[in-house]
């Protein structure tokens, strides 16, 4: 090997092994800044001199690692995009190395496309929707999906087959009736995804929100606004894990109520969260109905350790992707070119490796035992909170996230009326507040309305949530993260005083 070659695989190794330490220390944290502080520091002129490889990596290494946040570890708990699955980074490190073009196939991705499409029916398959023969898969219209980068993009695709379906032909003419485009999502527990979405494709930012019982549409309210607004409604969003409780829909009486109100009606599920429900015989129940969607939304960078982006959207019928096609005669005239039926991306790294080696890796035996393993902890967790006398948890958890708030000293479940709630929600908030400026641990907060009257029936809570989707987390770990929590209650209570 040349010199120079050399040099630069050692510098890559040497990057690889900075990376993968990062990965695996306990804390999330090197170092703690404000924005401005770290926009001083990073945001600097470009030097006229060239700098060796070397001082490139010594400056990152120095100056910006310290800074990032390191989600793999177990102390991260308010989500759990870990990214560390092992051979996950080995899927995405050749990825990158091999620079495969999933636009076309024939020259550009001769194997990687099939490679996709063999993962695109993995999980197609685990979620219930049946596919084609292999040899009857002759063209990308007969897989039933496609990557992409993010559950934002799959829900905005799932968008333009509803506009679509509501309206043949908006593809070429442009919206022409968007009174006609509205969406149905459920009340308070939405991710704003599907609005945005609906502002981006031209239909105006039209949802149509439903009250919900438990985190779960009000099947009365929704029938009520279907028979009312029906004629509006191109689609109906359900949730197989909402963002905030993962919660997952009853899919199946959803389906039944909008099909037989109106059969037309697009129904999407987001299951960005409850596609692990699909990997273990015990929890597949709670999808049943999901393959009687028309569309699924799954976003495997945030359920199996798989690093950043993937996610994918499927749909029933193959077929349907042909309404959103788009032609070009300077590319992609063949069978296999994925580029046809992605809107928004050209050029299209090999996102689907990471996974494809993850799931052969584990294959059906491991992934059910990894939703199975991530219950149990998520039950441990939730039996844990109920035993603390100052923790009311809000959510009856479906998957891996377990919704509480902290309780003043003195407060009684018995009065917790609007000022008792406006205390609760102060001292969450300045929690919350502690747990990012120490970044020691982490969990999330975000309002939420109180849909199981734990505190107050319907009110707006400001809680902290765990999750248990970090392969390291121990049982010690919820120990440490609750007295570390009483810690700060009591530090802030003191402060107070
Ligand atoms: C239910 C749900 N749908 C969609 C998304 C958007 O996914 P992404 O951030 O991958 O675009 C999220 C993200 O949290 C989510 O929770």
């Amino acid at each position: 090997m040349k010199n120079s070659e050399t040099t630069t695989t050692g510098l890559l190794h040497r990057a690889v092994d900075i990376g993968l330490q990062f990965k695996a220390r306990p804390e999330i944290f090197g170092r703690r800044s404000t924005a401005r502080e770290i926009r001083d520091l990073l945001v600097t002129e470009l030097p006229v001199q060239s700098m060796p490889g070397e001082e490139v990596l010594a400056e990152f290494v120095n100056h910006v690692l310290p800074l990032c946040k390191n989600e793999a570890s177990p102390r991260f708990m308010g989500f759990g995009d870990t990214g560390d699955d092992q051979l996950a980074l080995m899927g995405s490190a050749l990825a990158v190395l091999t620079q495969q073009n999933m636009i076309n196939q024939s020259f550009d991705s001769p194997s990687a496309t099939f490679v996709e499409i063999a993962v695109l029916r993995w999980l197609r398959d685990l979620l219930g929707y049946a596919n084609p023969p292999v040899d009857a898969v002759h063209t990308v219209w007969d897989v039933g999906g496609m990557v992409t980068p993010g559950g934002t993009t799959s829900n905005t695709v799932a968008m333009m087959l509803a506009r679509e379906a509501k309206a043949p032909g908006t593809m070429h003419t442009g919206v022409t009736n968007p009174g006609r485009m509205a969406v149905v999502v459920p009340k308070g527990i939405g991710h704003y995804s599907v609005k945005a979405a609906l502002t981006w494709i031209g239909c105006g930012a039209q949802v149509i929100e439903v009250p919900t019982r438990g985190f779960r549409y009000d099947r009365n309210e929704l029938a009520r606004i279907l028979r009312e607004d029906g004629d509006r409604v191109m689609a109906v969003v359900a949730y197989a894990g909402d963002s905030r409780t993962q919660t997952v829909e009853d899919l199946r009486a959803v389906h039944d109520l909008v099909r037989a109100v109106d059969p037309s009606i697009w129904l999407h599920a987001d299951a960005c969260w409850g596609l692990l429900a699909a990997f273990s015989p015990n929890l597949r129940d709670k999808i049943d109905g999901i393959a009687e969607f028309d569309s699924i939304t799954v976003d495997p960078h945030k359920i199996l350790a798989v690093p950043y982006g993937l996610s994918a959207l499927l749909v029933r019928k193959p077929s349907v992707l042909r309404t959103i096609s788009t032609y070009s005669d300077l590319i992609m005239q063949e069978d296999f070119a994925f580029g046809q039926v992605t809107p928004f991306i050209g050029t299209k790294g090999w996102m689907s490796l990471k996974l494809w080696m993850m799931m052969l890796g584990r294959g059906r035996a491991g992934l059910a035992e990894l939703a199975d393993h991530r219950q149990k902890l998520t039950r441990r967790f939730a039996e844990l909170v109920d035993a603390h006398p100052r923790l009311v948890r809000l959510n009856d958890p479906d998957l891996a996230a377990v919704v509480f708030a902290y309780l003043p000293a003195g407060s009684t479940l018995d009065r917790i009326d609007e000022p008792a709630l406006d205390r609760v929600n102060q001292l969450n908030i300045a929690l919350h507040k502690r747990i990012l400026t120490e970044g020691r641990w982490h969990l999330h907060q975000f309002t939420l309305p109180d849909d199981l009257g734990r505190l107050r029936k319907g009110a707006v809570v400001y809680p902290l949530r765990f999750m248990a989707n970090n392969p390291g987390l121990t049982e010690s770990h919820m120990h440490e993260v609750l007295a570390y929590l009483d810690h700060l209650a009591s530090d802030l209570e003191e402060q107070a005083a």
